[in-house]
């Protein structure tokens, strides 16, 4: 007999600027964000190679992405699997902005802190 899946955990870690992915208590991977005033300015997502290709990224980013949405803020796409994931989930249109050029340049200088 084949054991269930795990269900995945998604975490939000404030202080890592971060949401995590956990399975059966493992990391598994995080999509990380920097917040600029309502905005959730998402710009790198990554799922370790011993978990890739089980649809876990778009599990930790819905999760992450209805966080956001519950807590009243914007999503900023700079992440290239997060923007990929929009187009196909016109679920979050209305919570969504566009990069802007202001906002790479923002988010550079946060991330040389
Ligand atoms: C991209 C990544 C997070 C996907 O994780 P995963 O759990 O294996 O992904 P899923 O099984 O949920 O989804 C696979 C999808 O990711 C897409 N994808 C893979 N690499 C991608 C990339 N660099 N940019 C955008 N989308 C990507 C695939 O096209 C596929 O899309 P589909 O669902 O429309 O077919 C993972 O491959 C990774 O960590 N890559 C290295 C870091 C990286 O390139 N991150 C993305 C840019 S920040």
């Amino acid at each position: 007999m084949t054991e269930p899946a795990a269900t995945p955990v998604v975490r939000r870690v404030d202080a890592r600027h971060r949401y995590t992915v956990e399975v059966d208590g493992e990391p598994a991977g995080f999509t990380a964000y920097r917040d600029r005033d309502d905005r959730r300015v998402f710009f790198h997502t990554e799922i370790d190679d011993a978990f890739a290709g089980r649809g876990l990224a778009a599990v930790l980013v819905r999760e992450a992405l209805d966080d956001v949405r519950a807590a009243g803020l914007r999503i900023v796409p700079v992440c290239p699997y997060v923007a990929k994931f929009l187009k196909k989930h016109e679920e979050y249109a209305d919570i969504t902005d566009p990069v802007t050029p202001q906002t790479l340049e923002w988010l550079d200088g946060q991330l040389k802190r």
